[in-house]
């Protein structure tokens, strides 16, 4: 069976991944789980939340490697010859996420930093305030010009020059009010990644979508989109969010729509 294009699905991503067609996807972009002890070190990284360990899907660190090399292969065979692909990952499990990509033959481009205005604050230690994103690519250096880098100038790190650093400072949400997910990514973070590495129409996988960041910003940007979320009622929290965001677009279409035609009557 293959699965469509545009939907989200309720399951674990290493089974749905098998379900999509091979060489169909332009971007991978997956904030997977830290495969971290929520008690000790997860408090670093402020998802210590009580609700949390309910509803959140985590890997135990002893097996960390294998899994990532399991749902990544699975990545690599759906990903087209000239797809690039964004992880996101804390520092404890940085090098299973290396040596997978490594083994894979997945070629690094850049180690970016998101770097957040807060993190937990501990005593006897440094501030856990950043992200680790690898950014890397299926395609050798001989083909690389194939690969897609829009240099958008609000990215810029110097107004009026086009160069970006791989430092990105970036305010974490507030999220007020309704269902809150602990590991939520900020839209800004999202949407740069599709923004610079994907175009209008390309197809955008997130094998982990937690409260589904990564489709947000693929419909904002008229990305086709993917995904698997393994928890149900992280799932429905993402399903909610799509739905509300597709919502409001279709409203202001027609409203727009609606001006449109009044104009000059
Ligand atoms: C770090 S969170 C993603 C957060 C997301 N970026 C957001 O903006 O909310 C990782 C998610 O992967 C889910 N997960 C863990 N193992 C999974 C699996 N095998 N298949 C699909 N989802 C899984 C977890 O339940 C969790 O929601």
């Amino acid at each position: 069976m293959t699965l469509e294009l545009n939907q989200i699905y309720n399951m674990d991503c290493v089974e749905g991944l098998s379900q999509l067609e091979r060489n169909s996807i332009d971007l991978l972009l997956t904030d997977p789980p830290f495969g971290i002890d929520f008690h000790k070190v997860g408090s670093q990284y402020n998802r210590k939340q009580k609700e949390l360990g309910k509803m959140y899907h985590e890997v135990p660190a002893s097996d960390y490697y294998e899994f990532t090399l399991s749902w990544l292969s699975k990545c690599h065979k759906v990903m087209k010859a000239e797809a690039s692909g964004f992880i996101f990952s804390g520092w404890n499990h940085l090098g299973d996420i290396l040596n997978a990509l490594t083994e894979l033959k997945l070629r690094i481009i850049n180690h970016c930093v998101w770097k957040f205005q807060f993190g937990v604050f501990t005593k006897k230690r440094f501030v856990t305030s950043h992200y680790h994103i690898l950014y890397f690519t299926k395609l050798k250096i001989k083909d690389d010009k194939q690969r897609t880098f829009n240099r958008i100038p609000e990215y810029s790190s110097s107004p009026g020059k086009l160069y970006f650093e791989d430092v990105w400072r970036i305010k974490r949400d507030y999220q007020k009010g309704g269902e809150k997910t602990p590991t939520r990514l900020p839209l800004a973070v999202t949407d740069k990644c599709i923004r610079m590495a994907s175009n209008e129409g390309d197809t955008v996988l997130e094998p982990f979508l937690g409260s589904g960041s990564v489709v947000l910003s693929a419909i904002k940007y008229k990305r086709n989109y993917v995904g698997f979320e393994i928890s149900e009622k992280i799932f429905q929290i993402a399903q909610k969010r799509i739905n509300s965001l597709e919502k409001d677009l279709n409203s202001k279409d027609k409203s727009l729509e609606f001006w449109l035609n009044q104009d000059g009557k």
